[in-house]
C-alpha cells in the first residue's frame, strides 16, 4: 500500500435510493484520488449520507456523528462532510453545525454535484463550508456512479415527489417531481448492459408518474423501451405509488421476460378513513382492484408493500382493516414501520397521536401476520426450479447467494465463481424469507 494514498469512507442511512446516491458521492470522491476504505479511522474523508423519513434513521446518524468527535481531534485532517435529505429540512443544517461544530461540510441533497469543489476548497480552510440549495427543479446528468453492488445497477428515472403523503417529510426535502429523459435513461441502461451489468432496478419515488417535469414518454413504455434494450438481463422498478398504477403498466410486465415478475406497491393502511387521512387517494377497494388487474396480467407477480400502524387517530378497527388486507392480498413480503411523527408534515400537527405502548402491540401483530405470510410463499418454491442471479458468495453460510425473479434470496452451493451468472437452482429448504437449494441443469 501507497503510504501516500487517501481514503474515503461512506456511511449511507434509509433506501435504494441513498444507497445510489452514495455511489455518486464515491464516484466524486474516487475523482478526486481517494480509494474506499472500510474503516473510518483509516479515512481522509468521511461522508455520512443521512435518512430523514424516519426518527430513528435520524437518531442512528447523530449518534455515529457524535462518536467521530474524537476521532477527529486526534486526526485534525480528516474532512468530515454530512449530506443527505436531513441536512435539508428546515434550520437543520444550523442545529447540526451547533451540535456537531468539527463536521466540516454540510450540504444537501440539490447540490451534491458540488461535493467535488466543496472538498477540494476545505482543504485550504479552516472554516466550515455549510451550504443547503432549494430544488430549481432541474436534473443533474452529470453524475459518474462507482458502482458497488455489481451484478446489479440502479438507475434514477425521477427524483423528488409530489404526493404529499400527511405522514411524510420526502416531497420537502426532495423537492418537486423532476424526470429524467428518456434517452438518457435508455443510453445509461445501454451502457450498463454492454459493461456487464445483469440487473437493473430504474429507481424514482414514484415511478408511476414518470413524465412529470419535462419526460416524454409514459413510464410502461419506458419500461418496455428498457425491457427491450439487447442483452442478458433483468428490470425492476421501485416505487410505485397505488393510485398511478395503471393496467398498460401490468400488461408491460406481463408480457416482457425481462421484467422480474414481482412490485412493491405501498398500501400503507387497510382502512379507508386512514387512507384519506394519510392523503393516498384511493381506498382499500382501488388497491384491491389494482391487485386483481395485477394478477390477471401477471398471474404469480410476488408482490411486496410497505405499511404504517400507528398512524394519528388510528382506531383498533382501522388496525384490524389493516390485517384483513394483508390476508386479503397475500403480500410476498412487506417492510413494516410504526409511524414516526415529522416535524414540518400535515399529520404532525393531527390531533389523536397514538400512544407508544399501542403502536408498539400493533407492530408486533402486523409483523407476526406478514410473517406467515413470507413463509407460505417462501415454501411455495420447495421443490420447484427457479432461475437465480449469483451477487456473491456469503463467507458466513460458505454458500453463494443471489434472487430470485421474485426477490427471494436463494442460497446455493458451487464449485466455481457464479457472481453475476444466471444459474437454475432447485429449491430443498425454504427459511423464512431465504431459500436454499442446489444448481441444477434445467
Ligand atoms: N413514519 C413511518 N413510516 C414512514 N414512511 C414514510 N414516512 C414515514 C413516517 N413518517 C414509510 C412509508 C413509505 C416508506 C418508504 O417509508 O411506508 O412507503
Ligand atoms: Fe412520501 Fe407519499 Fe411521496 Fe412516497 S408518495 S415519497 S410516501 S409523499
Amino acid at each position: 500500500m501507497d503510504t501516500m494514498d487517501k481514503f474515503y469512507h461512506i456511511v449511507t442511512y434509509g433506501c435504494q435510493m441513498n444507497v445510489h446516491e452514495s455511489e455518486k458521492i464515491a464516484g466524486i470522491l474516487s475523482g478526486l484520488g481517494y480509494i474506499a476504505c472500510d474503516k473510518m479511522e483509516q479515512a481522509d474523508v468521511v461522508v455520512f449520507n443521512t435518512c430523514c423519513i424516519r426518527e430513528n434513521a435520524e437518531n442512528h446518524a447523530y449518534g455515529n456523528i457524535g462518536m467521530l468527535k474524537k476521532l477527529k481531534a486526534a486526526k485534525r485532517d480528516m474532512i468530515i462532510a454530512v449530506g443527505g435529505c436531513l441536512t435539508q429540512q428546515i434550520n437543520k443544517a444550523d442545529s447540526l453545525h451547533e451540535k456537531f461544530p468539527y463536521v466540516d461540510i454540510i450540504f444537501g441533497t440539490h447540490n451534491l454535484n458540488k461535493l467535488k469543489e466543496y472538498i477540494i476548497e476545505k482543504r485550504g480552510r479552516k472554516k466550515p463550508i455549510i451550504e443547503i440549495e432549494q430544488c430549481d427543479g432541474s436534473v443533474f446528468e452529470g453524475d459518474v456512479p462507482l458502482r458497488t453492488s455489481y451484478p446489479n445497477a440502479w438507475v434514477n428515472i425521477t427524483y423528488g415527489c409530489n404526493n404529499f403523503c400527511t405522514y411524510c417529510i420526502v416531497p420537502y426535502v426532495r423537492g418537486r417531481e423532476r424526470s429524467r429523459k428518456s434517452e438518457n435513461i435508455l443510453a445509461e441502461v445501454g451502457k450498463l448492459v454492454a459493461e456487464g451489468y445483469k440487473e437493473i432496478t430504474l429507481l424514482g419515488q414514484n415511478v408511476n408518474s414518470y413524465g412529470n417535469g419535462g419526460a416524454d414518454i409514459p413510464f410502461y413504455e419506458l419500461l418496455e423501451r428498457v425491457a427491450n434494450i439487447d442483452g442478458n438481463f433483468r428490470v425492476r422498478f421501485m416505487t410505485s405509488h397505488p393510485k398511478d398504477f395503471s393496467e398498460e403498466l401490468a400488461k408491460v410486465i406481463g408480457r416482457n421476460k425481462k421484467i422480474c415478475n414481482c412490485l412493491h406497491l405501498p398500501v400503507q393502511s387497510g382502512s379507508d378513513s386512514i387512507l384519506s387521512a394519510m392523503n393516498r387517494r384511493y381506498t382499500a377497494r382501488d388497491y384491491l382492484n389494482k391487485v386483481e388487474i395485477l394478477r390477471k396480467h401477471v398471474p404469480d407477480c410476488a408482490i411486496t408493500t410497505d405499511i404504517i400502524v400507528g398512524f394519528p387517530g388510528e382506531t383498533e378497527e382501522d388496525f384490524k382493516a389493516t390485517l384483513e388486507l394483508v390476508n386479503k392480498v397475500d403480500f410476498a413480503s412487506a417492510f413494516t414501520f410504526v409511524y414516526s411523527k415529522r416535524e414540518g408534515t400535515k399529520a404532525a400537527l393531527m390531533p389523536n397521536q397514538i400512544p407508544e405502548d399501542v403502536s408498539k402491540r400493533r407492530i408486533m401483530e402486523l409483523v407476526d401476520l406478514v410473517n406467515e405470510h413470507t413463509r407460505s410463499h417462501s415454501a411455495r418454491f420447495v421443490g420447484q426450479t427457479v432461475e437465480v442471479l449469483c451477487e456473491g458468495y456469503d463467507d458466513k453460510r460458505s454458500l453463494y447467494l443471489g434472487r430470485s425473479e421474485h426477490g427471494r434470496m436463494v442460497y446455493f452451493d458451487s464449485i466455481d465463481d457464479k457472481k453475476g451468472q444466471f444459474v437454475n437452482v432447485k429449491i430443498n429448504e425454504a427459511n423464512g424469507i431465504s431459500l436454499i437449494g442446489e444448481i441444477t441443469e434445467e
